[in-house]
């Protein structure tokens, strides 16, 4: 929580004749959703939101800024889990939630340009009624935006096919710290000249340049799938099987673990039926999806998984949105327990099991108290870690499971990025080389730092 920060009136003044009175929002009761993080841990305050209308008003907002010095937070859907779209050090909020139009399909080149503030579900809609598909797709798809989804470089449940959001970005439009603009949406897909500023863009998390459009590629919407909960043992054996389905099926769309005490969790939050008449240690959630029916080939890779203890195919869409609920549903569930510290680690597939029965003891460790909840992208090698029980600003849970993780070859952060919440482990998988070569980079597109200058770097 930082002090009630403040703009002089002449800002305000100028801010209202760039976007009109509408758009700056000063009222404290309507900053209040946009000061406060998805899972209510992180509470910043911001003396005004401002919300452009297109890059024209986005390039007029910088430019404003760089000359008094005021720094920004871009905000689009506020549904990241770092704590990096929230205005932690009292910055001005640039929401680009009005910068939503949705392009034409173009099908031949099989691309869509989208406003950064179009929801990923819009755009994901846009491409099925195109007959096309967008491949990224993740639990908050309602609300976090294409240009969120590119800040962060968004992973989610369907990376293991179709890699991330920087796989899918043909071009961007940004303006940048420098008050630059660059539109590059042309969509040519081989474009060797020179450095690819939409992947340098991509995973900035807002420190470089405010997205303003986006260009994507669309991929082929397959019409048949078949979604299954697979039962197992323990980890271990849920892990290498989820690595033989992958040789087995071409075809794999997600692949998802969830432990039992996850799946109770879940299920009593939302009064929902357990999976199998016994319960089972964990459970891996696969989804297949093809031009045709994949049944039996799921079935015949399912058959073919010796330590699997049950399995069940989902044969409706009633009960696949079930079997979804089960795995999407335990972010809602974990805000019933207070607030989380979510922990997004990637680990080497040959470690991934080993860490997944250990962590649970490394911050028992260090927080007798707290609870483990594990879930995630198992096919990624992508778990995420949340511990409840402890207070919001009590990071030594934390500090011991990223150490591990760092131990064994991980990353301390998959796919939500570093934010504020994670900058000083960033040296846990950065050497000092690397950082200072992204401070160089942030210096020369934003020289007089006022893009997320409290974001990523410690
Ligand atoms: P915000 O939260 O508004 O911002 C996130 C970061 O991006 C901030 O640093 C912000 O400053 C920056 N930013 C936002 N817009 C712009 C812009 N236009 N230009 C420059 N910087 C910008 N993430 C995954 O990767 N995979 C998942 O499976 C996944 N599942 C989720 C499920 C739930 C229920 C929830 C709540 C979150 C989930 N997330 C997931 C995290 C989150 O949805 C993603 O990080 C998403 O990409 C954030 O988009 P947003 O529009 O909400 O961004
Ligand atoms: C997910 O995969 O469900 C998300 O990344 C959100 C979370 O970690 O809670
Ligand atoms: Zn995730």
């Amino acid at each position: 929580m930082v002090a009630e920060p403040a703009l002089p009136s002449t800002f305000i003044a100028e801010l209202t004749d760039i976007v009109g009175e509408r758009d700056v929002i000063t009222d404290s009761d309507l900053r209040s959703s946009y000061e406060l993080d998805w899972t209510g841990r992180f509470r910043g305050a911001t003396p005004a939101i401002v919300r452009p209308a297109d890059t024209a008003q986005v390039a007029a907002i910088v430019a404003l800024c760089r000359r008094d010095g005021v720094a920004i937070v871009a905000q689009g859907g506020n549904t990241g889990l770092v704590a990096g779209g929230v205005p932690m050090a009292g910055e001005l909020i640039v929401s680009l939630r009005r910068i939503d139009t949705l392009g034409e399909v173009d099908l031949s080149a099989r691309q869509i340009t989208v406003g950064a503030g179009a929801t990923l579900a819009a755009v994901r809609s846009a491409a099925d009624a195109a007959g096309l598909a967008y491949a990224v797709d993740l639990g908050a798809r309602d609300s976090a935006t294409i240009g969120g989804n590119i800040a962060t470089n968004a992973g989610g449940l369907n990376l293991i096919r179709y890699g991330g959001t920087r796989e899918q970005l043909v071009g961007i439009e940004a303006v940048l710290g420098t008050g630059q603009t660059i539109s590059h949406l042309g969509g040519l897909i081989k474009d060797n000249t020179g450095y690819h500023l939409p992947s340098l863009l991509c995973g900035s998390e807002g420190t470089l340049g405010i997205v303003t459009a986006a260009r994507l590629r669309l991929v082929t919407r397959h019409d048949h799938r078949v979604t299954a909960l697979l039962a197992f043992a323990d980890a271990r054996t849920a892990v290498e099987s989820v690595r033989d389905l992958r040789t087995r099926l071409d075809a794999l769309e997600s692949a998802e673990i969830v432990l039992d005490a996850g799946v109770r969790l879940v299920c009593e939050a939302f009064q929902l039926r357990l999976p199998f008449a016994d319960p089972h240690p964990a459970y891996v959630l696969i989804e297949v999806a093809d031009s045709h029916d994949p049944t039996d080939e799921v079935a015949a890779a399912v058959d073919a998984q010796s330590a699997m203890l049950d399995a069940a195919v989902a044969t409706d869409d009633a009960q696949r949105t079930l079997f979804w609920r089960y795995r999407e549903d335990h972010t809602l569930a974990l805000n019933t327990l207070g607030k989380p510290h979510k922990l997004d680690v990637t680990l080497p597939l040959d470690r991934l099991a080993e860490f997944i029965d250990t962590v649970p003891t490394v911050v028992r460790g260090v927080a007798p108290h707290a609870q483990t909840w594990l879930f995630g992208h198992v096919g990624d090698g992508n778990i995420h870690v949340n511990i409840s029980g402890v207070d919001a600003d009590d990071e030594t849970g934390d500090d011991a499971v990223l150490g591990y993780v760092a131990s064994l070859g991980g990353s301390i952060s998959a796919e939500h990025g570093i934010g504020t919440a994670k900058k000083r482990w960033l040296h846990l998988c950065r050497s000092s080389a690397e950082i200072d070569s992204m401070r160089a980079i942030k210096r020369a597109l934003d020289p007089d730092n006022i893009l997320n200058p409290n974001v990523l770097f410690p």
